[in-house]
């Protein structure tokens, strides 16, 4: 090669990185390129410095974790200290004792019946229970499981972007909450097949992972749910507020019609489904395609349009 092509070409790749490195102006909300609503990089270091410090603290058995299990509920310490029995059983401080040495182990506002419902126990607890969908056939409760289950390590514990994980990501996991100023703005549809599909399905970053493999049709509407109940929602004061956060999404926009009640009508979900469905692979168990496929505690998007009203 000779020098004058090698100067174009080093010249070419200097051109190339300040590019990439000027702000970032990815996202997109209805279209137009919006400053994605993320942390900064000083934010997600105090979140990961938090979140090991949870973990060593829980190790020595000084304190609670906010991404273990917490015995109580995170948002507003409903529940009932711990009976004598379970005190033997829990020898473990939650750190709330503020040194008196009283075990401050909580413990869940109702005795869980049988195994499946312990596991809604837990997750019940740890954050509002809607008594209303913004997505009808769509039930944010169930859907709030399955993010404590998949998403908070990157997208935090109350969708603020700030999961332990969140540091190393390239881009940023965003504000799940930034209503408003971008998450109302992408439609029913596209939320479905970023979850389901990943970064890559939508043209963002596969720092977002596919989810199609493990998490059915349904389930991701119910997340889909779960998010939208928690748009630009401001710190819970009350057990109203608690047991009904105030969104600012609005259900009724035309944006907005998709719904897992009428999807399979809707050639545009059809269209997206389909290239979803060709793309993944390696379902395990009962994950056969598209559509309601029963199990668990899952319901039809029917039986949760009841179930929430
Ligand atoms: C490994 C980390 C990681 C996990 C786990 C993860 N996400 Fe993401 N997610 C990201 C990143 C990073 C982005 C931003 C991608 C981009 O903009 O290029 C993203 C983007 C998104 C978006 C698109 C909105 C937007 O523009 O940011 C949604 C919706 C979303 N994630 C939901 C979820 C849900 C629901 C789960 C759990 C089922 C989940 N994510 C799990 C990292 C993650």
């Amino acid at each position: 090669m000779n020098a004058k092509w090698l100067v174009l070409l080093v010249a070419a790749l200097f051109a190339i990185v300040p590019a990439a490195m000027a702000a970032e102006k990815r996202c997109k909300a209805a279209g137009e390129k919006v400053e994605c609503p993320t942390q900064t990089k000083e934010s997600l270091e105090k979140a990961l410095a938090n979140f090991d410090k949870e973990a060593q603290d829980m190790l020595k058995g000084a304190g609670g974790s906010t991404y273990g299990i917490a015995p109580f509920d995170y948002l507003t310490g409903v529940g009932k200290r711990t009976s004598k029995a379970n005190t033997e059983t829990f020898k473990v401080e939650s750190g709330y004792s503020k040194g008196t040495g009283k075990t401050e182990m909580w413990d869940r506002v109702k005795k869980p019946a049988s195994g499946e419902q312990i596991y809604n126990q837990w997750a019940n607890n740890w954050s509002p229970s809607f008594k209303t969908s913004l997505v009808p056939g769509a039930n944010p409760n169930e859907g709030k499981q399955w993010y404590y289950v998949y998403c908070v390590g990157c997208h935090g514990w109350l969708l603020h972007g700030d999961g332990p994980n969140a540091a190393y990501l390239d881009p940023y996991p965003r504000k799940l909450t930034a209503g408003a100023e971008y998450m109302n703005k992408k439609t029913n549809v596209e939320l479905f097949t970023v979850i389901k599909g990943g970064g890559a399905a939508v043209e963002l970053s596969d720092a977002m992972p596919a989810w199609g493999n493990l998490v059915q049709d349904q389930d991701i509407w119910n997340i889909i749910a779960w998010i939208r109940a928690n748009a630009d929602v401001k710190p819970i004061t009350s057990v109203a507020d608690y047991l009904n956060p105030k969104s600012s999404f609005d259900p009724k926009s035309a944006a907005n019609a998709v719904t897992p009640l009428n999807a399979a009508q809707n050639a545009e979900f059809k269209e997206a489904q389909e290239m979803l469905e060709a793309s993944l692979a390696g379902r395990g168990g009962d994950l056969k395609g598209a559509g309601f496929v029963a199990g668990g505690l899952r319901k039809t998007a029917e039986e949760e349009a009841k179930a929430m009203k």
